[in-house]
This record gives C-alpha cells, sequence and structure tokens, in this order.
C-alpha cells in the first residue's frame, strides 16, 4: 500500500551543486509504503526499525548550499513477521516550521555569508539553522535527533516518524547537545556533550533510563574546539580536544575558519560517567581529526578506543587544486581518508599507545549497539565510492581481533546508507544478526532496503525490499531491536 503524505519540489534548481544532484539530490514526497515487494525472504528471526537520518533541504537555499545545512528526514523501516514497511519524514524542527510558515529559506549555510541570515539563529555557530540532520538514537522509547553543531535534541515516534517535541534541555539548564551522543543499552543511560565558541567551551552530560539529567558537567578546554563524537566504555566516558577546529583568530572576528593545527597534540579525556569536569584526565596522542569512534572498553588498568582515524583532516593541496567555483571548499573538505585505528590510555601510567588495524579506507562505523562500552572485535562500516561526493559504494566487516576483512560491493549506480547491525531474534554471539542498509538506486528513482547476514557480507544480500522513493544520501543510522519497543499506537 503506497500512501503520499505530502510532495515538495524541494530543490528546482541545484544550481550545479554536485551535493543537490542525483544521489545527494533531496527527497522530493514523504510517503508510507506498506508491506513492501521483496525479493527473497524476510529472516523471520528480524525484528525491530532501521532509521536513518540526513540533510534533505525543503526549500531552496539562499546561496552556497553545504552538504551538512539540509533539513533533516527520517527514512525509515519496521520489519516483523517476515514483513517490512517504509516511510519517511521531515523532523518538523523549530527551523524547518519557521521556514515553512514563511515559505522559503530564511537561514543561510556553513559556507554561505552569514550576513544573509534574516533572523539569528542557534547551534554553535549562531547563524546556522538547527536542522537536526545528523544523528539518530533510541532513548527512553523514543527516537532522537541531534545536530552535529549542536542544538535541541528532537523526540519522535520511530514508528510513525511524527515528530513530538524536543527533549527539554532548558528546563535541566542543558545549553545545547551535540550529534554523536552515546546511550548504554545495558543501563539505559545517555551520555551527551556540547561545545560552543563561548565558554564554557563544552559540557558533559548524563540523562538515565527515564531521561532524567542525572549529571551535568562543564569540561575545561583551551580554546573552542570541533569535536564530532564522544565514546563510552562500562564506568568511563571519552572527550575529545582535537587539534582541528576554527582559527581562534578570525573567531575573535566572527568569521568561522576550520583549520588543522598539526604542531598540536590530539588529546583524549577520560571522565569517570558520573564524575564531574575536575575529574577528567588528558591523555596525549598523534595528532588527527576522527569523526566516528568505532567503540571502547575497559581493559585492566586501560581503555581501548577503537576509532575511524583521519590520514589527512584538512584538504591536501592536490585536493584543493582540484576543484574551483563556489562549491570548491565544500568538495576538498569531503574526503574521508579514514581508516580503523586504536588508542589505549593507561590510567595507571597517564600513556597512551596507539595503533593501526587496517590500512582500508572505510568511514560511519557501526558495532553491535547491546556492546557499547564493553569488549567488541566486530563493526560494520562503508567504503567510498570513487567519486568527487562523498557516496557509499560497500560495505566492510571488520575483525579486529584477527585483522580479517570482509567486504560486498553494491552495484554500479547504487549507493548504500550508513548499515547498523541488527542481532536475530534471541541471539548471543556479537555478529549473530543481519547488517541493514538503503541502498539508492537514483537512476531510477527508488532505492532498496538490502538485509545481510552479519556472518557472511560476502554473500550478498538475504533479501530486498522495494522501496518506490528516491532517498538521497544522508548521515547516521541506528537499529532498534523490537524487545526494545512500545507496541505502535497506530
Ligand atoms: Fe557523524
Amino acid at each position: 500500500m503506497l500512501n503520499i503524505v505530502s510532495t515538495n519540489p524541494a530543490i528546482i534548481d541545484s544550481k550545479g551543486n554536485p551535493y543537490l544532484e542525483g544521489p545527494h539530490a533531496p527527497t522530493r514526497e514523504e510517503i508510507d509504503a506498506l508491506d513492501l515487494e521483496v525479493i527473497g525472504e524476510v529472516p523471520r528471526d528480524l525484528d525491530g526499525i532501521y532509521l536513518r537520518n540526513g540533510p534533505n533541504p525543503r526549500h531552496d537555499p539562499l546561496g552556497v548550499h553545504h552538504w551538512f545545512d539540509g533539513d533533516g528526514m527520517l527514512h525509515g523501516v519496521v520489519i516483523a513477521d517476515g514483513k517490512i514497511s517504509y516511510r519517511n519524514r521531515w523532523i518538523r524542527t523549530r527551523g524547518f516550521e519557521t521556514e515553512e510558515a514563511a515559505g522559503k529559506t530564511i537561514w543561510p549555510g556553513i559556507i554561505d555569508r552569514p550576513d544573509r541570515s534574516l533572523e539569528q539563529a542557534w547551534g554553535s555557530d549562531r547563524n546556522l539553522k538547527d536542522a537536526s540532520n545528523t544523528d539518530v538514537v533510541f532513548h527512553n522509547g523514543k527516537a532522537v535527533t541531534t545536530f552535529y553543531q549542536c542544538g535541541d535534541p528532537y523526540v519522535v515516534d520511530p514508528h510513525t516518524l511524527e515528530t513530538l517535541g524536543t527533549l527539554d534541555l532548558d528546563q535541566q539548564d542543558v545549553r545545547s547537545m551535540s550529534a554523536h551522543n552515546m546511550v548504554d543499552e545495558r543501563t539505559g543511560e545517555m551520555m551527551f556533550f556540547d561545545y560552543a565558541t563561548v565558554r564554557p567551551f563544552m559540557t558533559y552530560g548524563v540523562l538515565d533510563a527515564h531521561g532524567k539529567l542525572v549529571n551535568h558537567t562543564e569540561i575545561d578546554l583551551p580554546g573552542a574546539r570541533l569535536p564530532h563524537t564522544l565514546a563510552i566504555s562500562e564506568n568511563y566516558t571519552i572527550l575529545m580536544d582535537l587539534p582541528l577546529f576554527w582559527d581562534p583568530e578570525l573567531l575573535k572576528l566572527d568569521a568561522h575558519k576550520v583549520k588543522f593545527h598539526p604542531d598540536l597534540p590530539s588529546r583524549f579525556g577520560v571522565i569517570p560517567r558520573h564524575g564531574n569536569g575536575t575529574q577528567i584526565r588528558w591523555f596525549e596522542a598523534e595528532p588527527t581529526y576522527i569523526y566516528h569512534i568505532i567503540n571502547a572498553w575497559e581493559d585492566g588498568d586501560e581503555i581501548v578506543l577503537d576509532g575511524c582515524r583521519l590520514g589527512h583532516p584538512e584538504p591536501t593541496q592536490d585536493d584543493r587544486r582540484r576543484y574551483a567555483g563556489p562549491y570548491a571548499s565544500l568538495m576538498a573538505w569531503m574526503k574521508l581518508d579514514a581508516s580503523y585505528h586504536r588508542w589505549r590510555f593507561n590510567l595507571k601510567t597517564g600513556e597512551c599507545q596507539e595503533n593501526r588495524i587496517s590500512d582500508l579506507i572505510s568511514e560511519f562505523p557501526m558495532i553491535n549497539s547491546r556492546l557499547n562500552g564493553v569488549p567488541t572485535r566486530y563493526s560494520y562500516h562503508v567504503s567510498f565510492a570513487e567519486a568527487d561526493t562523498v557516496l557509499f559504494d560497500g560495505l566492510v566487516k571488520y575483525d579486529s581481533r584477527t585483522g580479517k576483512i570482509w567486504q560486498h560491493r553494491y552495484e554500479p549506480g547504487h549507493f548504500g546508507s550508513e548499515a547498523p547491525f541488527a542481532p536475530r531474534t534471541g541471539s548471543e554471539a556479537e555478529d549473530d544478526g543481519y547488517v541493514v542498509s538503503f541502498v539508492s538506486v537514483p537512476a531510477e528513482d527508488r532505492a532498496e532496503l538490502q538485509v545481510y547476514d552479519a556472518q557472511d557480507i560476502e554473500a550478498g544480500p538475504v533479501c530486498r525490499a522495494l522501496i518506490p522513493n528516491h532517498i538521497a544520501s544522508g548521515f547516521h543510522a541506528c537499529w532498534i531491536a523490537g524487545d526494545r519497543l512500545q507496541p505502535a499506537q497506530d
């Protein structure tokens, strides 16, 4: 059954911006497509919801548009009893609703001229619309979406994708929340942080399983920083002060120019989960930048952190020479040459050791999320297509214990999404389950939900559900196992 909820022309003219064309062209329709046609058989022991967030501009941008600017849109599938249903909805943020009422874009994007702004906005950059387009996690019975430049966390019904409001941070005296908060599925707690160009440059907090703020503390940093994620172990949280941040001199002039500072170390702050900022211990490592971590855990006196470490945190001269025109900077910065890396922080000696686990370039890592914060060996990443824009052309599974790697490439012209692990109902073993991903076929204006056996991704999908909608490229995703969900209300 197909039900078109809304149709919007979205972007009428991409103005030659590659991040508004082809696989990146915004999805125009909000639809419900129930009981999808499936090629292959949906595993009966796969039960839950896959949600993926991403930028999807509703109106024509004011000027130069960046991939990170678009209004957040969730694409979701519900899988139960051998059937798969699909829905997609824009996240009804304050910014979205304001622009909807105006019938046009009001806020400029991150690489546009801030003086275009018709209204003061919010977020760490102060002129940006909080698009809530970056991440999605499941906490306290609901989906929670967030924005990488910090903002309000939006609460969404995971079944219907209806925006229910925001987590009321103001009432709890919390400034904002960044993307890449982490949920410990064993305790139900959510660990989060924010950052800003004004003091405090970072704060850290914990919401308990019922959404109550049980810890909130300032983190002392030497200046304004631009961290993208945190990591958790059973008893600690790892915060980051990495040497890629706004040029401090330009920041005084209210200009936000990101720069890599190779003369500074990467610093990792280890704080007890319920501790305060004075208890943080900083560990120094080689300078780099990390968008995404894989997992962290405790091992005797040490904390182990696995993550995707960038080889070149800022564009090389070759990258910069390759592009011209208004989108040159956007294109040059979007090179994610990250590889699997491990850091070990010794709480007794204060030393940090690090080593590369693999040379292969991959990103957007996912693990069995039941094991967030405790030892894992398997992770599921995406590989990048040979293209000028960021496109996922396949899946990579790592076994960090043996170094073994498995890979699957999508068909040419097919592009994946972040691909979470979905445990098989009743499973115990770490990789006993499935890997799920949207796979877009932009040339045919359609997509698929592909399901892989996590223990044999190289065999290709065990089933493919056909989705009658274009799914624009996106950012982060999560899997919500059926046993964590309340029954649907509709
Ligand atoms: Fe991210």
